[in-house]
């Protein structure tokens, strides 16, 4: 049984089979190729987007979704998400999505499961669809090889379960990766790093935003988010005229990570990685569903 709970569950050729379908998922016309399946999503922690796009992207293929919601669902009882999982499992779903604040919890389900797990983002560890989106978006926009380009990813990355899935997947494509941020949002790494954006804007050809993680912080590590965002935020002074492109996985924290101006600006692609996000999880749920 195959499951996605890292970037390195695919390989290359693999990967380039879901992104090569899901180019043809931003047509309107598809198929109904999983009409007769069924998938659990459940989440234990908060998402927008992440997760109207899988249930778009399920029902768009024809299959039928099942939200467990978790508030009301026997895990605010007590029992374990072992035992939760085994029982959705005997209702014999062909996918379960699940989003969870601890580290390992979707490899953890795994192991109690006949079908494919997929993970939809576990504490600060992986966040593996968010990452194939992004590299998707990359390559739509450059539409050559991206061995070479340059990426500084911006922010909270120590925390960034987005940051490490794309440092993983993007490095794995030849993108040369940076990080940008104060000593304590750093992660124990050998990728070059910096405090000062300034230094590495005339040299980059992407640059992505990350949210500070709040939540996962034990205490407070600045000042204030204000203090942050004047020297991280990304400001229509810092990017000028440059021949760049903006992403960050949202929900962007307005005028801390990006500026107003800049979110409206045609360079920034924070609305299009939405977008691309349902196409490429109609690709991914298609591959996992019927490959499996
Ligand atoms: C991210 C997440 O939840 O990991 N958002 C997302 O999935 N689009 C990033 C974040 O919360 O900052």
């Amino acid at each position: 049984m195959r499951h996605l709970i890292q970037t390195t569950d695919l390989d290359k050729d693999e990967i380039n089979i879901i992104l090569n379908s899901a180019k043809n998922y931003l047509k309107d016309d598809v198929a109904q190729t999983l009409k007769g399946k069924m998938a659990i999503t459940i989440f234990f922690e908060n998402s927008t987007r992440t997760l109207s796009s899988f249930e778009i992207a399920l029902k768009r293929l024809g299959a039928s979704v099942v939200r467990l919601d978790v508030s009301k669902s026997s895990t605010a009882k007590g029992e374990s998400i072992s035992d939760t999982a085994a029982n959705l499992n005997a209702m014999k779903p062909n996918a379960i999505i699940i989003r969870h604040k601890n580290a390992g919890a979707g490899d953890h389900l795994s192991k109690y499961v006949s079908c494919p797990i997929i993970n939809g983002g576990d504490g600060a560890h992986a966040h593996p669809t968010q990452a194939l989106l992004d590299l998707f978006t990359i390559q739509n926009h450059f539409k050559t090889t991206l061995e070479g380009k340059r990426i500084a990813i911006i922010g909270d990355i120590k925390n960034s379960r987005v940051a490490n899935s794309n440092i993983e997947l993007l490095g794995r494509y030849g993108m040369k990766i940076t990080l940008v941020a104060p000593p304590h949002f750093l992660p124990k790494t050998d990728l070059p790093t910096t405090s000062d954006i300034t230094s590495i804007i005339d040299s980059v050809d992407v640059l992505m935003s990350l949210r500070t993680q709040i939540e996962r912080h034990d205490t407070q590590t600045y000042g204030s988010l204000k203090d942050y965002a004047h020297n991280f935020c990304i400001t229509k002074e810092l990017i000028r005229d440059k021949n760049i492109i903006i992403l960050h996985p949202g929900p962007v924290n307005r005028n801390i990570d990006i500026e107003d101006e800049v979110l409206k600006d045609s360079r920034c692609k924070v609305l299009e990685q939405v977008t691309n996000g349902v196409a490429v999880r109609m690709a991914v749920m298609e591959h996992f569903i019927l490959n499996h």
